[in-house]
């Protein structure tokens, strides 16, 4: 593999002129000669290379480590770029691009002739969005071309929410990284698939199935059975791969938080090293070799917004095991539950 010296590259997103500011302008560049750097997004850090180049295609799966069957989202900064990239756009999918974009929300359309066959991976359907954060906006469009972009984060390991997250994961594999700060919904975009009539959500996310619902209709939304059921295939390629997890051993424990201290004391008697994945309202009710709370439980958007760092942080901290709490799948808590499930493998204790 290519070796580089990494670069950081600060830039404050409030700053006037973004596509002229030096660093956009040094990114920009990469993306011309094909290769990759990291960008933030309002989501999590991405990936980004050249969605028409095969080559930049290529280094993303590479510097990642992706299993190259699991397809890329395209990035875009205005409606225009649809063009070339799409085949047609269905009505009701312009009604979501209305109300949604930019924001956290990909869409999947039928694929025009102007995408590498890469970024795909041989499906006939391109996922695209629209970012809802002024550098990659920017970057985007310094750049001229629609950018390929995944998590910037080693494949399997939690998505970065800070250029922090991505160094430590791709440190001397890409060029550099465009540091913008922290990511703000932290959980990654809702995808969908859709048709006139039905949207169908493929991974839960940043926009909600209430959200989605105030546009489309009350039961003209559904969510993929494949998500939920394992005798379905996901139709969403990147659902099947373990994902986002700590070097630990992670187990989510659905019971009080009594029951999940007795789970701990356990083990811990047993002179394992145990870290809890709770929020800040009880944090303090836990005794463990490492307590992390990520946001408030009362405020889900801020469990999103911390999860991944959480999650992170018990690789410092070095842990054996760690027990995590379950929240409620509502609202931005179905992409919490679907990411922490992946994340610990499947494995639940009920109480
Ligand atoms: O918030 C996000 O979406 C972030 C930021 C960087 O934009 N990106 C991201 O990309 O999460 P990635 O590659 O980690 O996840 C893309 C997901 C995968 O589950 C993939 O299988 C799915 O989108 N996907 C991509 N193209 C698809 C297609 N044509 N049909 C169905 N699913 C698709
Ligand atoms: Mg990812």
């Amino acid at each position: 593999m290519r070796s580089f010296q990494t670069e950081r590259w600060a830039v404050d997103k409030k700053e006037q002129s973004l596509t002229t500011h030096p660093h956009v302008i040094q990114a920009s560049l990469w993306i011309k000669k094909n290769e990759v750097i990291a960008i933030p997004t309002e989501t999590v850090y991405g990936l980004a290379g050249n969605a028409r180049s095969d080559e930049a295609i290529s280094r993303i799966f590479e510097a990642k480590g992706r299993p190259s069957d699991n397809p890329l989202i395209v990035h875009i900064s205005d409606r225009s770029q649809l063009e070339g990239l799409v085949s047609s756009i269905p009505a009701a999918a312009e009604k979501l691009m209305d109300t949604f974009w930019p924001g956290p929300l990909t869409i999947v359309l039928p694929k025009g002739e102007d995408v590498s066959e890469k970024v795909t991976a041989g499906l006939s359907t391109v996922a695209v969005r629209m970012p809802d954060h002024e550098i990659a906006l920017a970057v985007i469009e310094a750049s001229g071309v629609p950018l390929a972009a995944p998590s910037a984060n080693l494949s399997g390991k939690p998505s970065p929410t800070t250029a922090d997250h991505v160094y430590e994961d791709l440190k001397s594999r890409i060029p550099g990284i465009v540091d913008g700060g922290a990511t703000g919904v932290g959980v990654e975009s809702t995808v969908v698939e859709c048709t006139n009539d039905l949207v169908t959500i493929l991974r839960p996310g940043g926009i909600t199935l209430e959200e989605l619902e105030k546009v489309a209709g009350v039961g003209h939304v559904v969510v993929d059975p494949g998500l939920e059921n394992e005798k379905h295939a996901p139709k969403s390629p990147g659902m099947k791969y373990t994902h986002y997890a700590p070097d630990a051993q992670f187990v989510l424990v659905d019971g009080s938080p009594e029951f999940l201290q007795g789970l701990v004391d356990k083990e811990r008697a047993a002179g394992r090293k145990i870290g809890i994945l709770t929020t800040e309202e009880r944090m303090d009710s836990y005794k463990a070799d490492c307590v992390i709370p990520a946001g408030k439980r009362a405020n889900p958007e801020t469990v999103a917004q911390h999860l991944y760092e959480a999650l992170r942080a018990f690789n410092e901290a070095g842990v054996d095991q760690i027990f995590g709490e379950v929240f409620p799948k509502t609202g931005v808590g179905v992409a919490i539950m679907n990411r922490l499930e992946k994340s610990a493998g499947g494995n639940i204790i009920k109480e």
